[in-house]
């Protein structure tokens, strides 16, 4: 496995990898869910990329940039336990040469709801950021988490809309055994927060369990669970279409929550069949 700093070193060690390639954007402060996605990379492709970046562009003022969990040694040794071929963990000004960038991607309408609403800025820094990276590695095939669902539909649009020619490849959320979502973020909360915290997916397997009954069930028994939680400070509650558009009648929807635990902002979501 090859470690790279500098995009200079990263474009060299890009030229001797094998197709197809597959990549793996992260920022870093890997855990599970992180290695189901190198997993599911390593079992399709010739050679796995990834990058190790925490971009500036994708957070708001007053959100978790400086404090966000930074071990790049732990990461580097997951890497290499997974089979990872090449690790790209560049600089902010390897990124962005000129500090920023004057282009940004815009993420369009499914960009303004949910996670659009509460974090301006966040999804166009986001989409930008990734679209640099495909455009640098070019990968055949790039892997990212449903555990981001919202993210994850942005990303299918901009390499259609974009023809950027990537397949992008979805995987399901890892979970703790107790439901939680796996993120970089659990590391912020208190033993406190994190029973609180379980709330979120208990709530969305309540909703799913209710999917029989239709839609409105749905929401009342995600809502139900959630009211029934101190400690919690609700953002959204949302069933929606697969494409996060309109929940259908029947077929296939998806139930996403976000809320504040503590100081710690989290999100999740499941799928289930209206
Ligand atoms: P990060 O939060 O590090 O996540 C990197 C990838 O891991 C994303 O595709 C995310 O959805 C996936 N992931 C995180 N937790 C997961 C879990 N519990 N189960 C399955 N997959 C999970 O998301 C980002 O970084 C950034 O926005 C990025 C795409 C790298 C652009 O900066």
């Amino acid at each position: 496995m090859k470690v790279v700093r500098t995009r200079e070193e990263f474009l060299a060690a890009r030229g001797a990898l094998r197709a197809p390639v597959g990549l793996v954007p992260t920022m870093g402060a890997l855990h599970a869910g992180h290695a189901a996605l190198l997993g599911a990379a390593r079992q399709e492709c010739a050679s796995v990329v990834t990058t190790n970046f925490v971009n500036p562009l994708q957070f708001g003022a007053g959100e978790d940039l400086e404090r966000y969990p930074r071990t790049l040694d732990a990461d580097v040794a997951l890497c290499e336990q997974l089979g990872v071929d090449l690790v790209w963990a560049p600089a902010v000004e390897d990124v962005y040469p000129a500090g920023s960038t004057q282009v940004r991607v815009e993420p369009g309408p499914l960009g303004t709801i949910l996670d659009g609403v509460s974090r301006p800025g966040h999804f166009g820094g986001m989409l930008t950021v990734v679209a640099k990276f495909l455009n640098l590695v070019r990968p055949d095939r790039a892997y990212f988490g449903e555990k981001d669902y919202q993210q994850l539909a942005l990303i299918r649009l901009m390499n259609a809309d974009l023809d950027m020619g990537a397949a992008i490849i979805g995987v399901e959320t890892v979970r703790e055994d107790d439901g939680l979502a796996l993120s970089s973020r659990n590391v912020y909360l208190s033993a406190e927060d994190r029973k609180h915290a379980l709330a979120l997916s208990q709530a969305l397997f309540a909703g799913r369990d209710a999917a029989g009954d239709g839609a409105d069930a749905v929401v009342a028994a995600a809502e139900q669970r959630l009211a029934a939680e101190p400690g919690i400070d609700v953002d959204y509650l949302a069933l929606r279409g697969a494409d996060l558009g309109a929940p259908p009648q029947h077929g296939p929807a998806r139930l996403l929550v976000a809320a504040k635990v503590g100081s710690t902002r989290l999100i999740d979501n499941v799928g289930l069949v209206l």
